[in-house]
């Protein structure tokens, strides 16, 4: 039991005209003195209601709850407190239970039952470098969508992709020009990036280029089948490619709808923007003046007749309310953007619709690497699959020569690297900047990925050597049995299996994986302290089973919790 529910249970035990059960439950505290009792209720809070000094009413009240039934070992009257013990071996008992009936379901809640999430995530830009700048959005994007999965939500995910603008005029040109002097069958997006690089160094010279860009851009607005063609052959390259490395992270969408899907959806939005006389002139362009709350103006229509980013995200806003119904609406996308999310809310909110609030951006700092290589402007990409790569390449020698005998070497380097990479993003509050490096990250010592899966590892390789006992599990344990769970370190990692839904709800509700993240490094840690000091196979033959069953159940907290954030646990390394 958390805090709360032995709140709330202290609270249904009492009975007294003018107390609420909230009121009750607010006045219980954890007392300085826990030799005392985990839990203590001083009555002096109910002197008023009931006209009697605190020491009476904690002897009446321990009298009438001890004829009620209540979780606790001990309900004790002590100078006007009452003192309550918590049964901890059956609490132990309970929990221990719980995780071997549900296995990976346990942690599962219904408290989004009903409630439809949508979650705008990586929403990555096509023809353009799927780099480490991505990596934030999409690991915090997936992790928030399995998390609220989990808690019984229906969940949308996402990828509003930036598949329109001038650049594809840019692009065919590139291609009709040196398309030949590539070979995009083998080196894909990177060939594709290199001759739009040079797009931008020759139009410096040659200005004809931009206009033969325009030209071609104009031809995709008005369905020229040439035009097309190239557009989608571009935008299903791209897919193919970032397809793989969503794969790699554990990410999944449930929607591809990006920026050209809007096209024929914003004249709607922008009519209603007129009748409610929300848009200004301002210079032949068409702007919703935010002057009043100190924003300048959101462009929603250029003097050519151009539509713009903002008036993409207001038309896809309004679909996904009109096609989804969402109870809420999440833009994970870097605080850059914090302007533009305000600033598109607003309009939502000027044109009188309730459900601007439940518009929510999540926004997250900056990824750069130890030795500063982030620098696009010099052209110098970091592509996230090589970050992959590299970290896979690397966890691949750490693996070698830990345990060179293992079998699946190569597929355990794989979800050691991925791994490593992704618990890293997720480790920190979201809003900080971070620098990665590949040692810190993949270290098997630290508050890392591949610790944390070594832990998981060193747990199935006890149940593994445990056979067949791994099958008793599921009878209830007698109290002798639970007896063999106390001490410090037994009762802190229990504590802490028991909180894993309420974890989970947490991170959700702050959008904030990193709460998982921690906590997963805490139940590793704690359970390397129980290791460490507790006998399991070896135990006296009364100890083995409940062990045997903690081990069970850190396991399945671990790996389940490895799951949501979209990271595979080996079963050995
Ligand atoms: N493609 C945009 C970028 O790379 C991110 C889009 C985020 N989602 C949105 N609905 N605006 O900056």
């Amino acid at each position: 039991m958390d805090i709360n529910q032995v709140k709330q249970a202290i609270a249904s035990l009492i009975n007294i005209d003018g107390i609420d059960s909230a009121e009750a439950a607010s006045y219980v505290v954890v007392p300085q003195d826990t030799t005392l009792g985990d839990y203590a209720l001083p009555c002096f809070r109910f002197a008023k209601a009931l006209r009697k000094p605190p020491v009476a009413i904690s002897n009446e009240l321990a009298q009438s709850m001890s004829a009620m039934e209540h979780p606790f070992k001990k309900i004790e009257a002590v100078n006007g407190y009452l003192n309550f013990t918590l049964d901890r071996n059956a609490e132990a008992g309970k929990i221990l239970s719980e995780v071997i009936k549900k296995g990976a379901s346990y942690g599962e809640s219904k408290e989004g039952e009903g409630k439809t999430v949508c979650i705008d995530y990586s929403s990555i830009n096509i023809a353009k470098p799927f780099h480490i700048g991505h990596l934030s959005s999409t690991v915090i994007g997936g992790a928030l969508y399995k998390m609220y999965k989990k808690l019984g939500y229906n969940t949308v995910g996402i990828n509003h992709l930036g598949d329109w603008g001038t650049q594809f005029g840019k692009l065919i040109v590139a291609y009709k020009l040196w398309g030949d002097t590539i070979d995009l069958e083998k080196d894909g997006l990177v060939a594709l990036t290199s001759i739009y690089v040079k797009f931008h160094e020759e139009a410096e010279k040659d200005s004809t280029l931009d206009d033969q860009a325009r030209y071609w851009f104009k031809q995709i607005e008005d369905g020229n089948e040439e035009a097309l063609k190239l557009f989608y052959m571009f935008k299903e390259l791209t897919l193919k490619e970032v397809k793989k490395v969503y794969e790699r992270l554990g990410i999944e969408f449930d929607s591809y709808n990006g920026e050209a899907f809007y096209n024929d959806k914003m004249a709607p939005v922008l009519e209603e923007l007129g009748t409610q006389n929300l848009i200004t002139m301002s210079e032949g362009a068409q702007v919703v003046d935010l002057s009043e709350y100190n924003m300048p103006p959101c462009l929603l229509v250029r003097t050519d007749g151009a539509t713009l980013y903002a008036t993409r995200d207001l038309a896809a806003a309004f679909y996904r309310k009109n096609t989804y119904d969402f109870y809420k609406c999440l833009y994970v996308v870097a605080y850059q953007q914090n302007l533009h999310f305000k600033q598109v809310f607003k309009v939502v909110e000027l044109m009188g619709k309730e459900w601007h609030k439940d518009l929510v951006h999540v926004p997250f700092g900056m990824v750069s690497l130890e030795d500063g290589t982030m620098s696009t402007r010099k052209g110098k990409v970091v592509w996230l699959k090589d970050v992959l790569n590299k970290a896979v390449e690397k966890s691949y020698t750490i693996i070698n020569e830990k345990n060179s005998a293992l079998k699946n070497k190569e597929e355990v380097a794989e979800k050691v690297g991925v791994g490593a990479v992704i618990f890293f993003a997720l480790s920190n509050n979201r809003i900080k900047d971070i620098t990665f490096s590949y040692d810190k990250v993949l270290t098997f010592d630290g508050e890392t990925g591949p610790y944390v899966q070594y832990t998981n590892a060193r747990a199935r390789s006890i149940l593994r050597k445990a056979g067949e006992l791994q099958n008793e599990l599921d009878k209830p344990f007698t109290a002798e049995e639970l007896e063999y769970l106390s001490g410090k370190e037994g009762e802190e990692l229990i504590s802490l299996i028991g909180r894993f839904t309420s974890t989970i709800s947490d991170a959700v509700a702050k959008y904030e994986p990193s709460i998982l993240t921690r906590y997963i490094i805490d139940v590793a840690k704690s359970f390397n302290r129980y290791y460490l000091n507790n006998r399991i196979l070896n135990a006296e033959k009364d100890a083995i089973r409940p062990r045997l069953a903690l081990v069970y159940a850190t396991h399945t907290v671990i790996e389940e919790g490895l799951r949501l954030l979209g990271i595979k646990a080996p079963e050995e390394m």
